[in-house]
């Protein structure tokens, strides 16, 4: 993938409780879920907005840390 095509800065996504979901969704006239990744208490996911991804949706109890701030779904 080229540079030009990672729209953003990291997120960092924190699970705070077993089972949360980070979901991708498409970029596009189609909005879907295009991945589920399940991470455990204390795992942690580092993602970017790309080509491919345009929203990140996050189920379960997790604190967030984008370049906007961070911000917990507690
Ligand atoms: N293959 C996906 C992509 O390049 C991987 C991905 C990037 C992703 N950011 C994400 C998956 C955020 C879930 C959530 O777009």
């Amino acid at each position: 993938m080229s540079e030009s095509s990672i729209r953003s800065d990291f997120l960092v996504i924190k699970a705070l409780e077993d089972g949360v979901n980070v979901i991708g969704l498409t970029r596009g006239t189609d909005t879907k879920f295009h991945h589920t990744e399940k991470l455990d208490k204390n795992e942690i996911m580092i993602a970017q907005f790309t080509e491919h991804t345009s929203a990140v949706k996050i189920r379960g109890k997790a604190v967030i840390q984008t370049s906007n701030g961070e911000m917990s779904n507690e």
